[in-house]
């Protein structure tokens, strides 16, 4: 009894840390503590259930030997690959351990459903009619109840669906699994996801309905047949799940996977959650809820900052738009002008306020330190630096803000999208480095363009903008941007490591 006590006091304490941690991720100078207070609090609930735990019978755990070997093997090889991960391959890190996650609340289904059938709701039902023999009380005074079945399927098809999914996104992000499509795919999906409902919703039906029965030859009362079946559906349940997530997320746009992996890591934790229902585990609940709960957010903010509602994002029409030439693509934009590295050294190393606006072609040059070394050198000469970050810069969730935190740019100097907007207009220089769609005024000026309404960085408020990139080509909205055609601004090509390393050098040589 005490050990239960002290159990729900850990599961309890466990609970709190989730919910600070959560609260401390959401500011990148208290992220990296806040991952380690949750981490803490999953720890401890670990060990106090390996330990303390008792089943309705007073039993501890016993099966020491696999669940060490298993925590050894799983903290091995999660430990290597966090450390080995380059930030760019982040989100399918984040997609692989997401399915892992899925992968495990579905099991839990599956050996739930076993086990009841183990304990004779299911078998045994088979065993007394198939062998005609007088029923045993068990059988008629337990049946599973419905809300466990329907927990026990829940956590199947929504944690099968996470894992096939994520799987799908993991292979697509590292290139391995191309997008792929076929006419009617929609359909498809519909019909494999109304199977596995129908399936699932059946099989609840007649599980949870099992009732004896007078049999007409021997004066005894029997329970209905339901023979293998059950066991042999459930399973069939667990296939279509699988199709159904591997086709959900085949047709998605590989640049548009953070959105699906922030839905699918929301799976995961209303799957997990389904755990915590079934074995009345509070810690498992908490967890799986504000999984599901930020999970959810995270997708929503996403859309948003994005302007595409989630249907958008996941039937893929951003593509077909683009293909279209929505947005102006086709329409002559006139002449662009150039900088050379010396003058654009010299009106920053004059200016009084410069703003970076950090993009997606920062990270993949990998620029971020000689971005940090041109902060200090300007700041040495008295220019005043800031970063303005937009929300979906780059392809992940705060991807510019752990790139810059990565070459140790301070967070203050990190201004986010509204109060870089109010900085603007008293700004002398504003430096854009490998960002495109996140300053294109098309999003406010063109309502036939496909980010029409997204909010983006005001740059062209500032008296002199300074665009870098390689070419002309567009970004991920592949669309033009008037912002590099306006008389304010001036293209400085070239990668953006090269470019800012000569940058440097010319400033120095001032
Ligand atoms: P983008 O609009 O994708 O533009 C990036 C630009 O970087 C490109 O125009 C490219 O032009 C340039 N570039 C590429 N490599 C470079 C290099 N080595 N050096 C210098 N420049 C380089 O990026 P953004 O402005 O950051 O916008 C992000 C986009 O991704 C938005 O449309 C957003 O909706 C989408 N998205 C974001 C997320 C999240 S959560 N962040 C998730 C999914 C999608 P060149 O080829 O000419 O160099």
């Amino acid at each position: 009894m005490l050990d239960i006590n002290i159990l729900s006091l850990i599961y309890l304490i466990a609970s709190v840390t989730f919910i600070i941690g959560l609260k401390m991720l959401s500011h990148p100078a208290s992220a990296r503590k806040g991952n380690l207070v949750a981490a803490f609090g999953m720890g401890l609930a670990i060990i106090g259930t390996i330990f303390l735990y008792r089943d309705d019978n007073g039993n501890k755990l016993h099966n020491y030997a696999w669940i060490f070997s298993g925590l050894l093997v799983g903290g091995i090889i999660g430990t290597l690959s966090a450390k080995k991960v380059k930030m760019t391959a982040m989100p399918e890190m984040v997609s692989l351990f997401n399915g892992m996650g899925g992968a495990c609340a579905a099991l839990i289904s599956m050996i739930e459903f076993g086990h009841f059938a183990k304990m004779g709701y299911l078998d045994t039902i088979v065993q007394s009619y198939e062998a005609g023999e007088v029923v045993q009380d068990a059988i008629l005074t337990r049946p599973v109840p419905i809300e466990t079945l329907l927990t026990i399927f829940a956590g199947l098809v929504i944690g099968t669906v996470s894992f096939a999914g994520s799987m799908i996104a993991w292979g697509k992000l590292n290139g391995k699994i191309k997008d792929f499509s076929f006419k009617g795919q929609h359909i498809v999906n519909l019909v494999l996801f109304t199977a596995v409902l129908a399936l699932s919703a059946y099989l609840i039906v007649i599980v949870a309905t099992v009732e004896p029965r007078p049999d007409p030859n021997i004066d005894v009362i029997v329970p209905k047949q339901l023979g293998s079946a059950p066991l042999i559906l459930f399973y069939l349940t667990f296939a279509l799940a699988i199709v159904y997530g591997i086709f959900f997320v085949m047709p998605i746009g590989g640049a548009d996977m953070p959105v699906v992996i922030s839905l699918l890591n929301s799976f995961t934790g209303v799957a997990a959650a389904c755990g915590g229902f079934l074995y009345d585990n509070n810690v498992m609940l908490t967890g799986g809820i504000l999984v599901g709960a930020a999970g959810t957010l995270l997708t929503i903010l996403m859309c948003k900052a994005m302007n595409r509602s989630l249907k958008n994002v996941l039937i893929g029409s951003f593509g077909a738009k683009n293909t279209a030439g929505g947005g102006g693509g086709s329409k002559d934009q006139g002449a662009y002008k150039e900088i050379t590295l010396s003058d654009a050294a010299v009106l920053m190393s004059y200016a009084n306020k410069v703003m970076i606006v950090p993009g997606y072609g920062l990270a993949v040059a990998q620029a971020q330190h000689a971005c940090h070394e041109l902060e200090k050198l300007l700041e040495s000469k008295g220019v005043t630096v800031k970063y303005a970050i937009h929300p979906v810069a780059g392809r992940m969730p705060g991807h510019m803000n752990v790139l810059l935190a990565e070459a140790d740019v301070s967070y203050d100097k990190l201004e986010e999208m509204e109060q870089a907007n109010e900085e603007f207009p008293t700004t002398d220089v504003v430096l854009i480095l490998g960002a495109n769609d996140v300053v294109n005024p098309a999003a406010k000026t063109d309502p036939s363009s496909p980010i029409y309404g997204m909010p983006i960085l005001d740059v062209e408020l500032a008296k002199n903008v300074i665009v870098n990139k390689r070419s002309m080509k567009p970004g991920y909205a592949g669309i033009e941007n008037d912002l590099f055609f306006q008389p304010k601004t001036s293209m400085l090509f070239g990668d953006a490591k090269k470019v800012l390393q000569d940058l440097i050098s010319e400033i120095k040589n001032l």
